[in-house]
Formats: structure tokens, C-alpha cells, sequence
């Protein structure tokens, strides 16, 4: 069975209650029980932390997998540490998220672990991360 990481960062588990005119309704365990509906072949490793590095020993651990998916909120756009830890995987990784970043604040525009991954979702919502499972599964 194939083995898959998605990992939510700093915040993510607001999602709901958060500004929902810019992330949505959907609360994080709703975008869990929609990947787990439709990937119920797949053991997820969905998880989230507001704690970096327990973050960076995730996407460390998700080494042995066939897959990560990651939203790192807010440190998507500073942490050096995430871009290093990502850097160092051999496995298929997709960066998501969920708003269109790209249409938002002028430091939202950059992201510093986008170099270290294969691909970037945003503004998709949590369809974003549905994309991002198939992509690194390779269906
Ligand atoms: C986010 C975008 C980030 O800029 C923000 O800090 C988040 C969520 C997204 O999913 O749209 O926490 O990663």
C-alpha cells in the first residue's frame, strides 16, 4: 500500500473559524476525511503542528514514503529550515496551498521552499490537495 505525507503547518489548525473569505469553510479534519475518501487505498500520514521543528522531523520521517504533500503556512515564506529539510528527500513532494498566494500581500509572493519542491498548488482549496496526492502518486 502506498504511504503518503501530508503535512499542515503553523495555524492550519484554524482552518474553519480562520478568515474562512479567504481559506474557506472547511475545517482541517474535513480536508482529511475528503483525501481519505477518495484515496482509501492510501495510508495518509495527514497531520499538523504549530511547532517547526517537529515539522522538519516530520518531512525527515516522510524519507521512507512514496510521497509528501505540504502546506507550511506562514513558513513557506522564511523558513530556511523547511526549504533545507524538504531539499534533502528523494520522494515525489508538492507544495499546497490553499488561497492564491500569488493575489494576496507582497510577502506572501515569495516562497523560500518552492525551490526544493516538484510542484505548487494555490488557490485551489482543499481540490488543491487532492491534486497534489494524484500528482505525487503519479495517477
Ligand atoms: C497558506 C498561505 C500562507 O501565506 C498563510 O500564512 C497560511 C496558509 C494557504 O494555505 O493559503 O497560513 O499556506
Amino acid at each position: 500500500m502506498a504511504r503518503v505525507f501530508v503535512l499542515n503547518g503553523v495555524n492550519l489548525g484554524s482552518l474553519g473559524e480562520r478568515r474562512p473569505e479567504v481559506y474557506g469553510s472547511q475545517t482541517l479534519r474535513d480536508i482529511e476525511d475528503l483525501l481519505r475518501g477518495e484515496f482509501p487505498d492510501v495510508e495518509l500520514e495527514f497531520r499538523q503542528t504549530d511547532f517547526e521543528g517537529e515539522f522538519v522531523s516530520w518531512v525527515r520521517e516522510s524519507a521512507s514514503s512514496d510521497g509528501l504533500v505540504v502546506n507550511p503556512g506562514a513558513w513557506t515564506h522564511y523558513s530556511y529550515a523547511i526549504h533545507d529539510a524538504l531539499e534533502m528527500l528523494s520522494v515525489p513532494k508538492v507544495e499546497v496551498h490553499l488561497s492564491n498566494v500569488h493575489a494576496r500581500e507582497g510577502w506572501r509572493r515569495v516562497s523560500v521552499v518552492s525551490p526544493a519542491v516538484d510542484a505548487t498548488v494555490a488557490g485551489m482549496g482543499a481540490s488543491g490537495y487532492l491534486a497534489a496526492v494524484r500528482y505525487v502518486l503519479g495517477r
